[in-house]
């Protein structure tokens, strides 16, 4: 998982429960001194760790928490794409897969974000298939609610359905 995405998680952290229980985990977890670089990635194994320890001491659901955090972090990952003014919340989840995902991949090899095949059926509906042996995607539904905010898109809306196994499907309507 890429460096930034734990650096992010210890301000999502810091901001909703405080410093305390930060260092608590951190030191417990042995993350007390993470640092990021450009292109720096930890084992998938590691967030796991930390983000376990996290809902267990805080007594979070486990769903949630990742929503929380999706929908957190997204103004720091709308820094890396900052889409043209004319577009609206679908032009920008058209691209999420070709152009930002695809980057991610080519800038930090190691860093591996979720696939997702976007599908764009009319103008009121879009499908975003998610598929990831990370098996997260309460996290990219945080990120989608982000973004209806950053869009200001008042009237979208989005469901996440199970399809099985680890494939997971947004439908994001207006
Ligand atoms: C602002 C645009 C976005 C950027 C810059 C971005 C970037 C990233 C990055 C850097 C990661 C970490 C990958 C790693 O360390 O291996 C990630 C993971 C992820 N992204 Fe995106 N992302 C964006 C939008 C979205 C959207 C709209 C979704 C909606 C489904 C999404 C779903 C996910 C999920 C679920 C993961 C977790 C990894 C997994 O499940 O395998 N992302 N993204």
């Amino acid at each position: 998982m890429h460096s930034m995405v734990f650096m992010q998680f210890k301000k999502f952290v810091i901001k909703e429960f405080g410093h305390g229980p930060w260092i608590k985990i951190s030191q417990e977890t042995g993350f007390d001194n993470l640092h990021s670089s450009i292109g720096q990635t930890y084992p998938d194994g590691d967030f796991f760790r930390l983000f376990s320890k996290t809902v267990e001491k805080l007594g979070l659901e486990k769903e949630v928490a990742l929503e929380k955090f999706g929908t957190s972090i997204t103004p720091f990952l709308l820094q890396f794409y900052e889409p043209p003014t004319s577009w609206g919340l679908f032009d920008f989840l058209e691209v999420v897969e070709t152009e930002i995902h695809k980057a991610v991949r080519h800038t930090t090899p190691y860093a591996d974000p979720a696939q997702l095949i976007v599908k764009r059926l009319d103008k009121t509906r879009i499908e975003i298939f998610y598929d990831s042996p990370r098996g997260i995607p309460w996290f990219g539904l945080g990120i989608i609610k982000g973004l209806i905010d950053h869009f200001d898109d008042q009237e979208a809306r989005v469901d996440l359905k199970h399809l099985g196994g680890l494939n997971y499907l947004y439908t994001i309507s207006k």
